[in-house]
């Protein structure tokens, strides 16, 4: 127990993230019933689907269990997806990319839980000052778009924890129950991952992309796009066209074009290999198969145990 568990009401402090054409309800349910946090990625959704994915969900843990909806604010019809939140009585609420002010005073006034992913102590405090219950705090180790000064988790969690006195969820790199150790041995108070629950049954990533991840090693991601909005990948061949183009300083403009419309779609959910955005972390490594997501649930939780006890007789050595 302690404060990420009790502001959600769940029995373990795991978040599975909101990640992109992944997480729809299946997902979402299955890691909620299994007593971490599951999140809807609104990120792939119009309104319309959005709302059918929270009635699923809702239908499934048949309000036994809490659930949640990641918005990217970034999004033109972010309005839109928060008011579907709202209209379905939606409870936790994690938003990224963006400036969480613009919602919050309604959030509390409608008893909303509310917490925003930042990728610096600045963006950290900040987000503390408009009124957020707590922060993911994102290293750039992370898959998916990520923040412009490439901090990475060991040395931003304990900045951030010590900036800030509302409570502080660790993200990036964390795939086992080693790195949510490590992420609490840093002051955080929770864990979100986004790349090992991505490759899950429930995940609804193509096959395709689930098994790139599994031949991923640790030198697989390729960082880039800096100059338009930085994004972790799978080296492929989209993402190797954009490291050439950005190594080659190509102009924003450029770096726009390449990027093109609907490349996680393309790429997450479609597959394809050549022309699609594979976002994944950097311990994609650490992933060798596709549980479904009760079992990793409950595997993160005794490699927790492991580690707790293997650091505790290392110590006890030491006396
Ligand atoms: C496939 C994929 C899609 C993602 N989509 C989103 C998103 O829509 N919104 C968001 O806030 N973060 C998104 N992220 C980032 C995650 O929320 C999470 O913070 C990150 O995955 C944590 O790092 P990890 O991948 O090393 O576990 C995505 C990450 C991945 C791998």
């Amino acid at each position: 127990m302690n404060r990420i568990t009790n502001l959600f009401g769940i029995r373990w402090p795991i978040i599975q993230a909101g990640i992109v054409w992944a997480a729809g309800w299946e997902l979402c349910a299955a890691v909620s019933k299994a007593g971490a946090l599951g999140l809807i990625g609104a990120g792939s959704m119009k309104p319309d689907l959005l709302q059918l994915h929270i009635r699923k969900a809702k239908a499934a843990l048949q309000n036994q269990e809490p659930f949640g909806v990641n918005i990217p604010l970034q999004r033109g019809d972010a309005d839109e997806l928060v008011q579907v939140c709202l209209d379905e009585n939606v409870k936790i609420l994690f938003t990224s990319a963006g400036n969480p002010g613009r919602f919050t005073p309604t959030f509390k006034e409608r008893e909303v839980t509310v917490v925003h992913v930042v990728p610096s102590v600045v963006l950290a405090q900040e987000a503390e000052a408009r009124g957020v219950d707590a922060v993911v705090c994102e290293g750039t180790e992370a898959g998916g778009h990520d923040g412009v000064d490439e901090i990475p988790t060991f040395v931003l969690v304990p900045q951030v924890v010590d900036a800030v006195k509302i409570p502080v969820i660790a993200a990036g790199g964390i795939v086992n129950g080693r790195g949510i150790a490590a992420a609490m041995a840093l002051g955080a108070e929770g864990a979100q991952i986004g790349t090992r629950f991505a490759a899950t049954v429930e995940s609804s990533a193509h096959p395709r992309y689930k098994q790139a991840v599994l031949k991923a090693t640790d030198t697989s991601t390729v960082f880039a796009l800096r100059k338009i909005g930085p994004v972790r990948m799978l080296r492929n061949p989209f993402a190797e066209r954009c490291a050439d183009a950005e190594s080659r300083g190509a102009s924003e403009e450029e770096q726009q074009a390449l990027r093109g419309e609907h490349r996680e779609r393309i790429g997450i959910f479609e597959g394809d290999w050549e022309e699609g955005m594979f976002e994944a972390g950097m311990g994609a490594g650490l992933i060798h198969d596709l549980p479904n997501a009760a079992d990793l649930v409950a595997r993160l939780v005794r490699e927790y145990d492991d580690a707790m006890a293997r650091l505790n007789a290392a110590v006890n050595t030491l006396k």
